[in-house]
């Protein structure tokens, strides 16, 4: 049967087409409900195939379903992206935790230890501070750079802490401590400068230093060290171009504590680099294990000019999805990040904010609420570092703080799994594990150290007790390849 239109406009969920053309030809078949003509015509670029009309519908208005086959070339289209997006990896712990997400959702009971987040609730006090602030109509915008009221509480903080003196000015409250950071390499580096990152790094630091134009410059740590830079290797690394040395501690993914005196010794050499700046992120200070201490990095001798110092409310105070994060550095500094922040997202969300502000009320370092949460994280850190220690081939270096553990499994590589093949990398170790143990771990690949997986202990001890069984299950018939 031939099928006619004649000028109509038509609608669909997705697009408004005005069809200004006549078409003549193709066929028509009938549903119940629908008539559908198929022909072949191109109007407003659209390749047509196809329009399905309600049976009723009648007069020069149609509303129709549109089925437009989208063969359009790419030469129509342009899908390009820009070479900033194509210079950055995609989190791989992000990508392992969907698909661990995806089997728990399809019935298979994986056990997930992926996740970068306290498996505690926002202590009560906190959360009541952000209720509150709702129903006195808290809701509207802050200053860019957050309220008063919360600057003078960090400087505050830092203040009795970490021993360094900031006013107001010279703080920036974020939409978690992720955006202060990224606001910080783009207010310091220009293309081509380099920013020193020691492995294993959390993962977002290389990234968005690509996004800055900058070149990350990865320094290599050793698990018998701890996963500490040796200064001797950083120093030999600094070049005219070197902008920033990005520092963790304690440190995600290792759980590695600096020292004192090695953050002293990288101090002096930071020193005799004029251009060259410190951020330092201590979003895990609180989460630390006695006798290890926190040391501020801005405290030491002549590094308060040359710090921009990040942390924030996720982890110590459970608060991950209240997006709250601060950086503290010279005015200068914090008045460029201030400037990208006003242009990108401006001020952190107000009710957070009086959330925050109760959060540094519990007392010094968070006091017996975040007390509580560090001594359920040791006594979860003990068990994983006897655990592993019992499990032949396994590197281990004891974390001191945040709540990973980063272990080197590279003695099991080239081992063959029987019904899954070679076990070459971190990547198919933790694919081994998924598949065999059902536990989602994140390979260290992800961390710029091939040779460990980490395993997040951000779950409850029976949790955590139930995969650490899995994963010795799975690994003790892989008789490790190379002796550890
Ligand atoms: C080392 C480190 N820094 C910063 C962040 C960002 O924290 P947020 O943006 O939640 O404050 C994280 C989160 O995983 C982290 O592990």
């Amino acid at each position: 049967m031939s099928a006619s239109l004649q000028s109509s406009a038509i609608s669909s969920a997705n697009s408004r087409l005005s069809l200004r053309d006549r078409f003549s030809g193709g066929s028509s078949s009938d549903s119940d409900v629908f008539r559908s003509i198929s022909f072949s015509s191109n109007l407003n670029n659209l390749s047509l195939k196809s329009l399905q009309i309600p049976k009723q519908a009648h007069s020069s208005r149609i509303s129709a379903v549109v089925r437009v086959e989208n063969n359009l070339s790419p030469m129509e289209i342009d899908t390009s992206l820009s070479p900033r997006v194509n210079s950055v990896k995609p989190s791989k712990t992000v990508a392992i935790t969907d698909h661990a997400t995806a089997l728990i959702q399809s019935g298979v009971p994986v056990i997930k230890l992926t996740v970068g987040e306290p498996d505690f609730d926002t202590p009560a006090p906190i959360a009541e501070a952000g209720i509150n602030a709702i129903r006195e109509g808290y809701t509207r915008y802050t200053p860019n750079a957050g309220t008063l009221e919360i600057r003078t509480a960090i400087c505050r903080k830092l203040q009795e802490e970490n021993g360094v003196t900031y006013t107001p000015d010279q703080i920036l409250v974020s939409n978690g401590a992720k955006q202060a950071i990224f606001q910080a390499i783009l207010a310091v580096c220009s293309p081509g400068d380099e920013v020193i990152i020691p492995a294993p790094y959390w993962v977002s630091y290389p990234e968005m230093a690509r996004l800055a134009d900058a070149k990350p410059v990865i320094l290599p740590t050793l698990i018998s060290e701890n996963f500490l830079l040796d200064p001797k290797l950083l120093e030999s690394k600094i070049t005219e171009k070197s902008r920033l040395l990005i520092l963790c501690s304690p440190s995600n993914p290792s759980g590695s504590v600096y020292p004192k005196h090695i953050l002293e010794e990288i101090a002096k050499i930071v020193e005799k680099h004029p251009r060259l700046l410190v951020l330092s992120d201590e979003i895990y200070e609180h989460i630390i294990y006695a006798p290890a201490t926190h040391t501020c990095f801005a405290s030491l001798p002549g590094m308060w000019e040359r710090t921009l110092t990040i942390n924030g409310f996720s982890k110590a105070f459970a608060m991950t999805g209240w997006r709250l994060g601060y950086l503290a550095g010279p005015k200068h500094f914090v008045a460029a990040c201030n400037k990208i922040q006003s242009q990108f997202t401006s001020g952190a969300s107000s009710i957070s904010q009086k959330a925050g502000l109760a959060a540094l009320g519990l007392g010094y370092a968070g006091g017996e609420a975040v007390a509580t949460m560090v001594k359920a994280f040791r006594e979860r850190r003990d068990f994983l570092v006897k655990s592993f220690r019992e499990l032949d081939g396994v590197k281990i270096s004891e974390p001191q703080g945040a709540f990973y553990l980063f272990l080197d499994f590279s003695s099991f590589y080239g081992a063959e799994a029987k019904g899954f093949g070679i076990i070459k990398d971190s990547d198919t170790l933790c694919r081994y594990l998924l598949d065999e143990a059902q536990v989602a771990l994140v390979p260290g690949d992800a961390f710029g150290d091939d040779n460990c997986i980490r395993i997040s202990y951000a779950a409850a001890l029976s949790t955590i007790q139930a995969a650490v069984e899995r994963i010795k299950k799975a690994m003790i018939p892989l008789r490790p390849a190379v002796p550890a």
